[in-house]
């Protein structure tokens, strides 16, 4: 029997939710973003401010504040946020391969993986020289063929399921086997199907462009990277923009005394369209590539160097990062233009409670407003996301386990809507 065939990409059956509903909403408390003020010496100790536009500041970055520096390069001056954002899913979303950063096991009894083709089978080893995958096909009753590669990278951060890649000379490839974080197994990787041995899904740009930070791609094919250029986890430099000029200025005699000399995007001070395609580069999903891998920088217009489909309403959305489309179906987002992603989310920090952030929804509703309240009263209070975001699981089988049993991972719908047939647990 042949290993089910995994699709690469999770989806999610279409939510019923924007079926008309229309209410009338009493006050919106606006969205005020404070910011630590300024301060020549450290980044963290002065007054708030409210954000304001600064019209001319991407103009006043020169040329030369392309340079990438590199998380490193922030602690000294930003480090509260630093050791805060370092404990995050982007911050550990592709690293080294460690005891620590590979969730699966290796103890024996933990570390094979049996395919659905019951002469095929992988075991995983921890040995001093590193950490091994090996594929081994029994060709006959006394032959077999096998073959062993390295775990060089670890992607994903834990939190649902990592996956692992491995050098070939400058070559990058995926390893067969992944792991599933909530089913504590190892699984077949997403992308491979039938029952051979197989070690060849290349990695494309892309997907180091949303899973590490910089990389110089050697051109073509399109798998091949200096080995030496790849940074790892999401730096802040990757929603912040190239630091080199920042790092100079504030470092120099002379630091800057106004915001506008700053030379660092902060997002906060972008439309809501460039700061959704500051999240948008790697949360709409893979789309189409249309300048060289890096291009992107915070503050551009996405769609210069992405062409993201405007998916069919009634079609079922990708869900491996697309909730910026889903989010952008909500009412709520219709009709509030100050909502952005950190209207919930503040992505310096490990935030991983979605009863807490029932409170974001505070900020334009109160819990009386919600139509259920008459009946269920202040049991609601922190469930606003169980039933208007609601985890669903995927429409489509995701991985394969040893038993060939099929897993459906449950993902967050960033459509904020009404779901009647949601309950409290
Ligand atoms: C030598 C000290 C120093 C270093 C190094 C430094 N910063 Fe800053 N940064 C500052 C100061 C001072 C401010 C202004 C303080 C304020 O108002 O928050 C600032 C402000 C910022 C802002 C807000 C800008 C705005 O317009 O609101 C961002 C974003 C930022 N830094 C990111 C970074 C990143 C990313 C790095 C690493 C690449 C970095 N900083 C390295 C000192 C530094
Ligand atoms: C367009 C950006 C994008 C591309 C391209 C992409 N990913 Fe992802 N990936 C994401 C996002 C965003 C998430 C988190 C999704 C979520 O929870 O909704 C994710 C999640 C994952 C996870 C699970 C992480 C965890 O801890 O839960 C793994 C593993 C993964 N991706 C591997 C890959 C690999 C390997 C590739 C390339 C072959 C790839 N991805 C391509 C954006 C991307
Ligand atoms: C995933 C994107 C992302 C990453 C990575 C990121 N930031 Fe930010 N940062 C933002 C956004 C968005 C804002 C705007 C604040 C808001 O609206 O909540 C911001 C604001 C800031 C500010 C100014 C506002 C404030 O709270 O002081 C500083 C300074 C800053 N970031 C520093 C950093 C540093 C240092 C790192 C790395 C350790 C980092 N950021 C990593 C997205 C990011
Ligand atoms: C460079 C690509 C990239 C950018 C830019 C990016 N993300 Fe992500 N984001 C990811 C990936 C990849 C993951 C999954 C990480 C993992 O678990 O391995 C993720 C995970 C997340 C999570 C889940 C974190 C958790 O701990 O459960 C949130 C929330 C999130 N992103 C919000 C944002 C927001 C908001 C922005 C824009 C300010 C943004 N992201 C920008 C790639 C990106
Ligand atoms: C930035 C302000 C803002 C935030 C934050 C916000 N909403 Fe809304 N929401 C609105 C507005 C405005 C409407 C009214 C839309 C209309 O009538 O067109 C709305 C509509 C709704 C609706 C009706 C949807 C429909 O399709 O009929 C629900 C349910 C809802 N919000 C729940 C929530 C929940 C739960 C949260 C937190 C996860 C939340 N909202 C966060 C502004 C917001
Ligand atoms: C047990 C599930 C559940 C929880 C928890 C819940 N809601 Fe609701 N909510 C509903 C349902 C169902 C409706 C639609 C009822 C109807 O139209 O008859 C609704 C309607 C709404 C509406 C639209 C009101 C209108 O006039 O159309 C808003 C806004 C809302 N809820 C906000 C919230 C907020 C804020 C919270 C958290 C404090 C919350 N809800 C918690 C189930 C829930
Ligand atoms: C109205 C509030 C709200 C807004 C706006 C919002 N999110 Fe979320 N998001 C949540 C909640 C609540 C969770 C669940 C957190 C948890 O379970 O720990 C979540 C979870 C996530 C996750 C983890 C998904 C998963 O299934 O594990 C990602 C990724 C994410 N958000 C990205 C984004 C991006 C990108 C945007 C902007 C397009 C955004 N969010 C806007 C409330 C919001």
């Amino acid at each position: 029997m042949p290993l089910a065939v995994v699709p690469p990409f999770i989806t999610l059956p279409t939510a019923s939710c924007l079926s008309g509903n229309r209410f009338f909403f009493g006050t919106i408390v606006g969205l005020v973003i404070f910011l630590a003020g300024i301060s020549p010496v450290s980044a963290e100790s002065v007054a708030d401010k409210s954000i304001q536009p600064l019209v001319s500041f991407l103009e006043k970055i020169p040329a030369t504040s392309s340079a990438y520096v590199g998380d490193v390069a922030c602690i000294s001056c930003h480090q509260a946020k630093s050791d805060a954002y370092h404990q995050t899913a982007h911050a550990r979303t592709s690293s080294l391969p460690s005891l620590e950063s590979i969730h699966g096991k290796f103890n024996q009894g933990s570390n094979i993986f049996r395919t659905g083709n019951p002469d095929l089978f992988f075991v995983m080893e921890s040995k001093e020289n590193g950490f091994f995958q090996t594929g081994v096909l029994q060709t006959s009753p006394t032959t077999n063929v096998s073959r062993t590669e390295r775990f060089d990278l670890v992607v994903g951060s834990g939190r649902k399921g990592q996956t692992y890649l491995y050098w070939n000379d400058h070559a990058l490839f995926q390893l067969p086997v992944s792991y599933w974080v909530e089913k504590q197994e190892w699984v077949s990787s997403p992308g491979y199907s039938a029952g051979a041995i197989h070690f060849t899904r290349p990695i494309i740009p892309r997907c180091l462009e949303c899973h590490a930070s910089t990389f110089e791609a050697l051109a073509p094919p399109k798998n091949i990277y200096n080995r030496d250029s790849v940074v790892l986890g999401i730096s802040c430099e990757k929603c912040h923009g190239p630091g080199g000029e920042h790092v100079a200025r504030y470092r120099s005699t002379t630091p800057p005394t106004s915001l506008a000399a700053a030379a660092i995007i902060n997002p906060a001070r972008l439309s809501r369209e460039r700061q959704l395609d500051v999240c948008a580069f790697c949360h709409a999903g893979l789309g189409k590539s249309l300048t060289p891998p890096m291009s992107f920088i915070p503050g551009d217009v996405l769609a210069r160097h992405l062409e993201i489909p405007k998916p069919d309403p009634k079609a079922p959305i990708d869900v491996h990062g697309s909730q910026v489309q889903m989010l952008e179906r909500s009412r709520c987002f219709q009709s509030s233009p100050a909502m952005t992603c950190s209207t919930c989310h503040d992505v310096h920090l490990p935030q991983r409670n979605a009863a807490a952030m029932a409170s974001s929804c505070l900020k334009c509703h109160t819990v009386e407003s919600c139509r259920i309240f008459p009946k269920l009263g202040h049991a609601i209070d922190q469930q606003c996301n169980t039933c208007h975001m609601p985890l669903q699981e995927t429409a489509q089988i995701v991985l394969s386990t040893i038993n060939g049993q099929t897993l459906q991972p449950k993902v967050r719908n960033h459509v904020i809507g009404i779901y009647p047939d949601i309950r409290l647990p």
